[in-house]
């Protein structure tokens, strides 16, 4: 059997996020200038079960079993092989890499656990439907944070830019004008699940001014979904700064995300935001194709690690 690949997109969240946790709407696309790869091969063995993982970018190289239950790369392994009905696996290597930077609110977790499953999955002759794969890297997102929404794995899944609530059926967004987002690393690595428990506690001690906080962006995110699909892209841009100040208030950005943001705005962006858990990770801009080399550079200029741009259409 020769080698099996598949890989899948990073993602960033235009409006909603935190929000979409407590059931309010939020709005992702995926950034396919990130991506991670799963490539897997047989090994001569002739034992079953004898899977071993690498991943080079978190120095990962172990057998299946020395994971622990709770590894998210184990849940995926797991699940595939439970779904299939196998009782071993055969004899293989995981060869796992990915550009998406780690707890930067880019997905690279999620991307991981669609792009193994649907490896896996192809690898041992059964190729899973999407609906499957996306339900699989949700239960890994379980292990990244307790309570994911379900966003990350589902506009990653799909690759389309989409509308989602936790509960209902994911919709796919009309973009009646496509747009560039500009997206700026703050360089600071900040794990979602830590910030979505701050988040929880802050709200256990203060319900009235977080849900408030939480029903304003859920509004933001139906108004921008209709901007979208008329493409208004300048009132668009404008959403996203509320979106941003709404965040702040709820105690998730930091001064580095607050610095790129006003700089992005400053060079001539619509309008920007943090993207994702915050307190780090990444900055998004909205703004038009002729204004993105001067944003880029500001951001740069400004102490963004690394600066992507993405059109969404
Ligand atoms: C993470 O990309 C977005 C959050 O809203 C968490 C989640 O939805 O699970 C912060």
């Amino acid at each position: 059997m020769t080698g099996i690949f598949a890989t899948a997109p990073g993602k960033i969240i235009l409006f909603g996020e935190h929000a979409v946790v407590y059931g309010y709407p939020a709005i992702a696309v995926p950034v396919n200038q990130v991506r991670a790869k799963v490539l897997i091969l047989p090994i001569p063995a002739n034992k079953p079960d004898e899977v071993y993982i690498e991943a080079p970018d978190i120095h990962l190289n172990s057998h299946l079993n020395q994971l622990a239950f709770k590894d998210p790369l184990r849940i995926v392994i797991e699940e595939v092989q439970n779904i299939l009905r196998l009782s071993y696996l055969p004899p293989m290597r995981i060869r796992i890499t990915s550009t998406i930077p780690v707890a930067a609110g880019l997905g690279s977790g999620a991307a991981v656990s669609v792009a193994l499953a649907r490896a896996l999955a192809n690898y041992l002759g059964h190729p899973l439907p999407d609906e499957t794969i996306c339900q699989i890297a949700f239960r890994a997102e379980h292990s990244y944070h307790g309570t994911p929404s379900g966003i990350d794995n589902t506009v990653i899944t799909y690759n389309q830019p989409l509308f989602f609530q936790k509960g209902k059926p994911y919709e796919l967004l009309g973009v009646e004008k496509p747009f560039f987002i500009v997206i700026g690393n703050t360089g600071i690595a900040s794990p979602t699940g830590e910030v979505v428990a701050e988040v929880r506690k802050n709200r256990e001690q203060n319900p009235e001014k977080y849900n408030a906080l939480f029903e304003k962006i859920g509004q933001i995110v139906l108004y921008a979904r209709k901007l979208i699909e008329h493409g208004n892209v300048v009132d668009l841009g404008s959403m996203l700064t509320e979106n941003h100040c709404l965040l702040k208030e709820m105690g998730v950005s930091c001064k580095e995300l607050d610095i790129l943001v006003e700089t992005a705005i400053h060079a001539g962006a619509y309008g920007a935001k943090l993207s994702g858990g915050g307190k780090g990770g990444n900055m998004i801009a909205l703004a038009s194709s002729e204004k993105l080399p001067q944003i880029t550079q500001a951001l740069r200029d400004a102490g963004a690690t690394t600066v992507i741009t993405t059109e969404i259409r």
